[in-house]
This record gives structure tokens, C-alpha cells and sequence, in this order.
């Protein structure tokens, strides 16, 4: 039964034409959206979704969208006592709290997109880190190197220092806490196979060092915003122009859309090679 009809009971039809059915799920905890139109039902359905999930603890509400430097949002407690947990993915533990730190259970996909095209032996730099949910799954899954991790938000950075312990991957893993551009300097000497750049939004701002650590033919995930109308043949021409002007000649090897930020713009992923470096 879904949760729709579970309610149909509970919440009369012009309620139930509110009710919003999809949500996600991370770890033992559900993260719903209850419209104010419903705000006077929200724990009738909180118990509902408690009811039909057995693997769910705790049910949060979300209140308001990511946002600021960290990319947090805000969040109700709706049941449960605790909003820390483990989420599984991939064969590895990620252990977080959605209220204080960075985290999308559907970006998974895309985690075994790049994770799967990681060669034994790389070094892989992830410049945002967050919890780790990149770094570990590479380092536990293909056979690198090293990766060097590096995330400003405290909270975040102390998931990541324990999740690379939980996966037992501090032989591979380097975790800092810190800001990259001064982190990342400090810490890496020289130039890596492949740099993550998941910070769409922001991440302009670190084309440059990004490029300075990126070895000649490594690739770098450059991830951005694009308005969907925009998403054309001239979209990867523009990610070639913006690297240019910041210091490397690249082609754009992949352009994959891995999700929504809101219902005219994607997020989108372009792979970008190094050929030629002007810094
Ligand atoms: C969109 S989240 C991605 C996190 C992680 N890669 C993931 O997929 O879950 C971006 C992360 O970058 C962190 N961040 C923002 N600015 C930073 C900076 N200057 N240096 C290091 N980390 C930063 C944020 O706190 C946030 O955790």
C-alpha cells in the first residue's frame, strides 16, 4: 500500500490531493516535505511513513533549501531521537547527520559513474569532500593510489575522518579539514590523475588550482548549474572557454545531467580532460 492510500483514512480529499508521496530515504531516516497546506497533519503522516517503513527510525521534515557555503539545509524533527546515521552504499558505511552536514543519497549513480572510471593507481584529488561519500567509495572500490580529501565544514570533515576509518581506508585516504585553496597547497606536492569538483555553483572559483594539480591528460568532474535551454552542443564549448581563460586547454570528454536543481536547471557534470596547461 502506498503511502496515499495509507492516509486515505486519516486525511480528507482535499488533504490528500496535498499529501506529497516521493521522499528519500538515507540511512534509517526518512526526509519528507510536508506543504503548509498539510502542517496541522504532519505528524499523522510522519507515523504513517514510520508505519510502512520498518528500516526507518526517524522522519525529518524539510524546512528549507540547501544553502550558504556548506550547502545545508534546514530540517523538523518529526519521530524519532536521532538524526545521525549510516547510510549503505556501494559496500561502504557513510555515517552522517543530514541537519548539519552535505548529502544526497541520489547522487549515487553518479558515484559509480566516476568511481568506475578510476584506474588502479590514480591519485584522485576530491576538493569537496563533505562526508566522504566519493573518496570512500573509491579508495574501497578501485584500487588507487592515494586520495586526498579535503572539507570546510567542520562537522562534515569529522564524518569524513571517521568514515574513512569505518571503511578501513586510511591507508589510502587523506582527509583534511579546511579550506581547499589553502588545504590543498599545503598538503599536495604536485599534480594528481583525476580532481573532483563537487561544489556546483561555486566551483568556478577554483578552476585554477584545480588545473594546477591536474597532471597533463588527467581529467577533471567539474560540476555546475546549466538552465536546461542552455544544455546544448554550445554548453561544453562554454566549459572549454571558461578553462581557457583560467589557465588550461581542455576537452570536455562527458556531459552527464545528474539531477535537478530546480525544475528549469540541472545539475550537470562535465568531464573534462587536460591538454595543455598556461599556468
Ligand atoms: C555539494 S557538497 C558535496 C559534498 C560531497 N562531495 C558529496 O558528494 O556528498 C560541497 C561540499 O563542499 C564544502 N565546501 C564548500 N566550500 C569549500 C572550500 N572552500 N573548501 C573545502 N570544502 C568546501 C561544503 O561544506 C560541502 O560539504
Amino acid at each position: 500500500m502506498n503511502l496515499h492510500d495509507r492516509l486515505m483514512g486519516d486525511l480528507s480529499d482535499e488533504e490528500l490531493q496535498h499529501l506529497r508521496t516521493s521522499f528519500d530515504i538515507v540511512g534509517d531516516i526518512a526526509i519528507i516535505k510536508v506543504p503548509e497546506e498539510l502542517e496541522h497533519r504532519k505528524d499523522v503522516i510522519a507515523d504513517a511513513v514510520l508505519e510502512q517503513h520498518r528500516n526507518v527510525n526517524t522522519v525529518l521534515r524539510k524546512t528549507g533549501e540547501r544553502t550558504g557555503e556548506f550547502r545545508t539545509a534546514t530540517y523538523e524533527l518529526l519521530n524519532g531521537d536521532s538524526t545521525e546515521t549510516i547510510h549503505k552504499e556501494h559496500g561502504c558505511r557513510l555515517k552522517l547527520d543530514p541537519t548539519t552536514v552535505y548529502f544526497s543519497e541520489r547522487l549515487g549513480h553518479e558515484r559509480e559513474r566516476v568511481m568506475t572510471q578510476v584506474d588502479p593507481g590514480e591519485t584522485v584529488i576530491d576538493m569537496f569532500a563533505g562526508i566522504g561519500p566519493f573518496s570512500v567509495l573509491i579508495a574501497r572500490n578501485a584500487d588507487p593510489e592515494h586520495v586526498y580529501a579535503f572539507e570546510k565544514n567542520p562537522e562534515a570533515a569529522h564524518y569524513l575522518k571517521e568514515n574513512v576509518q569505518l571503511n578501513s581506508v586510511a591507508d589510502t585516504v587523506d582527509a583534511y579539514e579546511g579550506d581547499v585553496r589553502d588545504e590543498l597547497p599545503e598538503h599536495v606536492n604536485g599534480e594528481a590523475d583525476r580532481v573532483l569538483m563537487n561544489l556546483p555553483g561555486s566551483a568556478d572559483r577554483f578552476i585554477d588550482l584545480a588545473i594546477k594539480h591536474t597532471r597533463r591528460d588527467g581529467i577533471i568532474h567539474y560540476y555546475t548549474f546549466v538552465a536546461k535551454d542552455d544544455l546544448d552542443e554550445g554548453a561544453a564549448t562554454e566549459i572549454q572557454e571558461l578553462f581557457r581563460e583560467h589557465g588550461a586547454t581542455v576537452d570536455v570528454t562527458d556531459t552527464e545531467i545528474c539531477g535537478h536543481y530546480n525544475p528549469a536547471v540541472e545539475r550537470v557534470c562535465f568531464d573534462v580532460r587536460v591538454k595543455r596547461k598556461h599556468i
